[in-house]
């Protein structure tokens, strides 16, 4: 197999069709044509009412500043901080996530210098809840709650979006321009499902909810599993604990792969980008616990590639919760990633190891006001999208991370040299 970091191609669509078994011209033609009834009816759909399309983008005059955290999202930040805000009590609020709620974040740049942000949780009454911010406004929107999906509750919680018809190379239309985000969850049958919310913008603002072509297969993970998604690739262990991978290809087909990547059981999970020019070839960084305790990290550079393991050689506790984002080096077309992982220790601080240059894995600790995640949840950070029309940027701006700690979702920001607190994200 070819080995880690040797070239590349940079193209995108055709390396993916490459490996593909399945592919023709014409499949791909009927599934444009099929991916067009589906668009049209949801549209028809969200008209006639039936499939609400949950509009997210009115802003609520209460949403507080997320730059600019108003007082009831304390902490407000800084390395310097000492706040202990383990004393605020946990929301009431109708919002308010569930107590060990997991937590997806995805993302993606709208030019070099803009961006748009959505996290989901589980609400107490176990519906999927969604919350989106785009820095153009630099405001949380309300929370939407997605009536859809039915999760069981505590379900892993995975988020990914890609521009569709980039990823299809597909027609740009008046009706077929989104960006599409996939969130992955388990129903109350133990099973994978897929939701997706498809946001068009221009020409038209349309907004359409649809079920996943993943909820169909009947995909079991072990009862605990936690998932992980950077698309078209979503990870999750099965029921002997072995972590398998499906990878959704151009021609509309989930193929399943066992990874070979001995795992603690209930490892935290996460995928992130490998390298600028593999993020659209189905390269990618599986981040895991390994099965003697360490927290590991396996790239690979495409989606045939074969995974190299690079270990920061810590050892973390036993189904500790991972975050982890990366961000490209510098400019160039085949830049590295720098890679930060957030990690939650035997006294419950996190923890982050990085490498940010040729000279390995580093860990530190954070300040005080990072506070602790609560039991159970997740570390859930943001790595944008490659397939959308801005690819990847070698900026901080969407460096953050999101975790639970007395039943809020605190923001922190890495910003290329220091690590702060934002706030609590709004949630009503
Ligand atoms: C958000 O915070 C920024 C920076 O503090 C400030 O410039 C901006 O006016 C604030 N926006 C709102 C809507 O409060
Ligand atoms: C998706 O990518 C195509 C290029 O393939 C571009 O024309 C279109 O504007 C993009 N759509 C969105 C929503 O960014
Ligand atoms: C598609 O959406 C993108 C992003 O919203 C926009 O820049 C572009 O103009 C749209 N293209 C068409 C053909 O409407
Ligand atoms: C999605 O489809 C699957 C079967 O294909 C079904 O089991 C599931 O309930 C559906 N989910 C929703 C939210 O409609
Ligand atoms: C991990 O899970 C597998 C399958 O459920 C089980 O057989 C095994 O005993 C578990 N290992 C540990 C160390 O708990
Ligand atoms: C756990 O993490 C916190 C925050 O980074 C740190 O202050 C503390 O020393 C760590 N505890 C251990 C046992 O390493
Ligand atoms: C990071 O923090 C250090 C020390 O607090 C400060 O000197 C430096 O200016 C900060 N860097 C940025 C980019 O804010």
């Amino acid at each position: 197999m070819s080995a880690v970091g040797s070239e590349v191609k940079v193209d995108t669509g055709a390396a993916i069709e490459e490996q593909l078994p399945q592919r023709s011209p014409r499949r791909k033609r009927l599934w444009i044509i099929v991916a067009a009834v589906v668009l049209l009816l949801v549209v028809v759909a969200a008209v006639v009412g039936g499939v609400v399309g949950s509009r997210h983008q009115h802003k609520t005059t209460t949403a507080s500043n997320s730059s600019n955290p108003s007082s009831d999202s304390s902490p407000t930040s800084s390395s310097t901080s000492s706040s202990t805000p383990s004393s605020t009590p946990s929301s009431t609020s109708p919002n308010a996530a569930y107590s060990s709620s997991s937590i997806a974040v995805t993302g993606w740049w709208t030019s070099t210098s803009s961006y748009s942000i959505r996290l989901f949780y589980q609400g107490k009454d176990e519906h999927l809840r969604l919350i989106g911010y785009d820095s153009t406004d630099g405001m949380w929107s309300t929370v939407t709650t997605l009536t859809g999906p039915t999760l069981r509750l505590g379900s892993p919680i995975a988020a990914c979006n890609y521009n569709s018809t980039l990823y299809f190379s597909s027609a740009v239309t008046s009706t077929n321009n989104f960006t599409q985000i996939d969130i992955f969850y388990v129903d109350k049958l133990g099973q994978i499902q897929e939701w997706e919310v498809l946001e068009q913008k221009v020409p038209t603002v349309q907004t359409s909810n649809i079920n996943g072509t993943i909820s169909s297969l009947g995909l079991k993970p072990a009862a605990n599993s936690r998932l992980a998604t950077y698309w078209p690739s979503l990870i999750f262990q099965d029921e002997l604990n072995q972590l398998q991978e499906t990878y959704y290809t151009t021609s509309n087909k989930w193929l399943q792969n066992p990874l070979n990547l001995p795992s603690q059981n209930h490892s935290a999970l996460v995928e992130v980008a490998y390298s600028t020019s593999s993020a659209r070839q189905g390269g990618g960084n599986f981040i895991y616990q390994g099965d003697d305790q360490k927290l590991l990290a396996e790239g690979r550079s495409s989606s045939t590639a074969s995974l190299k393991a690079d270990a920061p050689t810590v050892s973390i506790p036993a189904e500790s919760p991972i975050g982890a984002f990366s961000v490209p080096r510098n400019s160039q077309a085949n830049s590295p990633m720098n890679t930060y992982t957030l990690w939650q220790n035997s006294t419950g601080g996190i923890q982050i190891t990085w490498m940010d240059d040729d000279n390995g894995w580093q860990t530190t600790s954070t300040p005080d006001s990072f506070g602790s995640p609560d039991k159970g949840t997740d570390i859930a950070c943001l790595t944008p999208s490659a397939y959308s029309l801005t690819p990847l940027q070698p900026k901080y701006d969407m460096a953050r991370c999101y975790y639970l700690v007395d039943g809020r979702i605190r923001e922190v920001k890495y910003d290329g040299s220091n690590w702060s607190v934002i706030g609590n994200v709004p949630l009503g």
